[in-house]
């Protein structure tokens, strides 16, 4: 098996979209040979931040919290898959987030953005690449941007026409670029293991 990689999504709507970028990326990382797993911010269903997962004593924090702090310690590479809601970042994903810190760090993350119109959520994206950098995570330079979603891809994730021929052309260098920063960021943790 490859590397082990989280794919994040967090928009909590009843008619959602973007999980078919989100489908589209764990069946693309997993052909590639890598252990991927989606977390879905809705499905986990953690509340709005009260505590973060450290401020718990240990043993202590929500079963779910716990889960997916165990998965992010566990992982090699993250891919963030994220909508635009009035130029900004979705509140389910970055909720989630922001429950974890340290647990993220060492490692590389990619920016998979979307949206319903041509602008395919690059606000939202350049927003997260901060947030991301902000959390010990670094960032890879290629990025996903598909918009309009819906003419991308179908629901349950296929490409359609050329804007779906044009995210499987992207595809391969993000992968090819997430692939090389997690190869770099696992020898580097194994060589000189993190500080904390
Ligand atoms: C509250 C809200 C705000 C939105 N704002 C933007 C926006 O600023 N830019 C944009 O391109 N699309 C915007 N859209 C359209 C979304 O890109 C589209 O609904 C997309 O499918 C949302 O992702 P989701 O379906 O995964 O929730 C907005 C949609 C909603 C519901």
């Amino acid at each position: 098996m490859g590397n082990r990689i989280l794919v994040f999504y967090g928009s909590y709507r009843s008619d959602r979209k973007g999980i078919r970028l989100a489908d589209y990326i764990v069946a693309g990382l997993s052909k590639r040979g890598d252990d991927v797993e989606l977390i879905d911010a809705k499905a986990i269903g953690l509340p709005i931040l009260d505590r973060m997962y450290k401020e718990y004593e240990p043993g202590s924090a929500p079963a779910a919290m716990e889960s997916l702090a165990s998965k992010i310690r566990g992982s090699d590479a993250f891919v963030f898959v994220t909508g635009e809601y009035n130029w900004g970042m979705q509140p389910g994903l970055k909720n989630l987030t922001d429950h974890f810190l340290e647990e993220w760090f060492w490692r590389p993350a990619a920016i998979a953005s979307y949206s319903a119109s041509r602008i395919s959520g690059a606000r939202s994206g350049l927003l997260w690449h901060g947030t991301l950098s902000e959390m010990g995570l670094i960032v890879i330079s290629s990025t996903l941007a598909v918009g309009p979603i819906a003419q991308a891809l179908s629901a349950e994730g296929q490409p359609l026409g050329e804007s779906g021929q044009l995210l499987d052309r992207n595809f391969i260098r993000f992968a090819d670029d997430l692939a090389w920063w997690t190869e770099a960021a696992k020898m580097q943790r194994a060589r000189r293991p993190p500080p904390y």
